[in-house]
């Protein structure tokens, strides 16, 4: 034990950094931990860099460990920068299966400016390129898409892009094997590190079978597939995609619109009383709706939902989730969760906010489901069917931009999702309204498939032992099923 006075002066190098009074708790970017590694930095400019990053609420570790998912480094080679790696891995006991990101100060800055992680891309990396002997080998892709990280962007987006209409035909269908088929060859895709200029490139791939072989090969040789051209243009894709844009609109009800004949927004005006009032409520905003909604409107509703949480409930946590967790910079709307650290405390709260919120002439619709947390079968039974949290599927109107003119001139209509969440189920809620949707699935099917449990939003139940399994953070739950740490950013699939 060390005398009062030196334990204060060397607290920060063995724990976590401190949080400094402008350190917002708990983090915002649960996803990411990052460990400035000091050689080249010096220490005040790393403490400085610290309070930074802990002011902006990112979660900044001062010892580097399994935790870590982001190393930062600054004026270091890639070759250094593997040595580094390397002497931690040795050092590391049981050795270590993880490896964090080694990125270059860059990613860090513009993270800070950008107040969110942006997503890693190949310039902000730091690994040293293994020298390659001879031709490269076939890429080893492993089979689950929770096995491997997809990135925002990647060098195949034509490519995955043509699979995910055949895909999404083949949803409007409800040929749910096709969909499946093509939509993991599209995941697969995305995965990729590089760019794929021949069909040779295919071999050994998972999930790619004649047909998705087919129309990558079609694509490399003409530039344009004949089957997803003819998709793209039928009336049938183009009424179904219509339709299913739709606020409340499913594929059933759409294909039962399209086989009454209906085609078009107007052949639906003319027949309300076929709508339900979110259908309504969707059509009556579909052009405000169908334009996306940029990372700052996002942001700004999330501050706003916050501000009224936090006013009825002091320590409220509002999370944004969805795609703009996964680095998205636009979507089709915003996905809030929110929580009190305090189980119990968050019963309750959605009613208050949306009252509150209604009074701010924010709210254009609502609709309220009850929750069921306390259901103990719904929690394990429906893996990928909804959950069971309480919730409240909105339409907003934007709050205005400082200096925009008064009177409502300028709101428009945005798609929101607020998901009540018990902190103690928070983890996996957070990992299942991360999404993306079938990176979810794949987790889904993996936990079960694997290593025989059962994962949804509420918790990961041992069907064997008959219980829950304790979970305490994203983290925990990647370990728990045995996957490496996959941060949001890398969960695009
Ligand atoms: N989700 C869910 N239950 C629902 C609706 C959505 O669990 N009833 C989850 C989905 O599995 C997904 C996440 O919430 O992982 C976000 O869904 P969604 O908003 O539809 O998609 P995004 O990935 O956010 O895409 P976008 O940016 O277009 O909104
Ligand atoms: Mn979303
Ligand atoms: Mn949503």
């Amino acid at each position: 034990m060390l005398p009062r006075r030196r334990r204060a002066r060397t607290g920060s190098p063995g724990g976590p950094a401190r949080p400094g009074p402008a350190c917002p708790c708990p983090p915002r970017f649960p996803g990411v931990a990052i460990h400035l590694a000091e050689p080249r930095m010096g220490r005040s400019r790393r403490a400085f860099l610290t309070r930074l990053a802990l002011s902006k609420g990112f979660r900044v570790l001062d010892a580097y460990s399994s935790e870590v998912t982001h190393v930062v480094m600054e004026q270091t080679s890639a070759e250094e920068a593997r040595c580094w790696q390397e002497r931690r891995a040795a050092a590391a006991s049981p050795p270590e299966c993880t490896s964090p990101e080694l990125l270059d100060i860059s990613w860090f800055t513009e993270s800070m400016a950008a107040g969110r992680p942006v997503p890693v891309e190949r310039r902000h990396r730091l690994e040293a390129a293994v020298p390659a002997k001879g031709p490269p080998g076939p890429v080893r892709v492993p089979p689950y898409a929770c096995q491997r990280p997809t990135p925002l962007t990647h060098p195949n987006t034509s490519l995955s892009e043509a699979l995910e209409v055949l895909a999404e035909a083949a949803g409007f269908e409800g040929s749910e094997g096709r969909f499946l088929s093509f939509r993991r060859a599209a995941a697969v895709l995305k995965a990729l590190p590089s760019q794929v200029t021949a069909p040779s490139q295919l071999q050994g791939l998972p999930h790619f079978g004649e047909h998705s072989c087919r129309v990558v090969q079609e694509l490399l040789e003409h530039g344009v597939c004949e089957e997803v051209e003819r998709v793209r243009r039928s009336e049938r894709y183009q009424t179904m995609k219509l339709f299913t844009g739709i606020f409340g609109v499913g594929v059933k009800t759409a294909d039962r619109w399209y086989r009454d004949g209906l085609r078009t927004l107007d052949s639906l005006h003319e027949q309300l009383q076929r709508l339900t009032q979110q259908q309504r409520a969707g059509l009556q905003h579909y052009h405000e709706l169908s334009i996306p909604v940029q990372r700052p409107e996002a942001e700004a509703l999330q501050q706003e939902v916050e501000a009224a949480a936090v006013d009825i409930l002091p320590g409220a946590t509002v999370t944004l989730v969805g795609g703009f967790q996964r680095g998205k910079l636009h979507g089709h709307d915003v996905d809030l969760l929110l929580s009190h650290p305090r189980e119990g405390l968050e019963a309750g709260l959605l009613p208050h906010v949306m009252r509150r919120l209604e009074r701010q002439g924010l709210v254009l619709y609502q609709q309220h489901h009850r929750g069921h947390p306390e259901d103990a079968r719904r929690r394990t039974r429906h893996s990928h069917t909804m959950d069971a949290f309480e919730r409240s599927f909105c339409i907003f109107c934007l709050p205005q931009p400082p200096g925009a003119a008064v009177g409502g001139a300028h709101r428009r209509a945005v798609r929101v999702d607020l998901v009540v969440v018990p902190v103690s189920q928070l983890p996996f809620a957070l990992l299942g309204w991360t999404g993306s949707k079938h990176f979810e699935r794949e987790l889904r099917l993996f936990s079960r498939k694997e290593r025989g449990l059962c994962l949804n939003s509420h918790g990961l139940f041992d069907p064997e032992q008959k219980m829950l399994l304790r979970v305490a953070s994203e983290e925990d739950l990647f370990r728990h099923l045995g996957l490496e740490y996959l941060p949001p950013e890398q969960r695009n699939a």
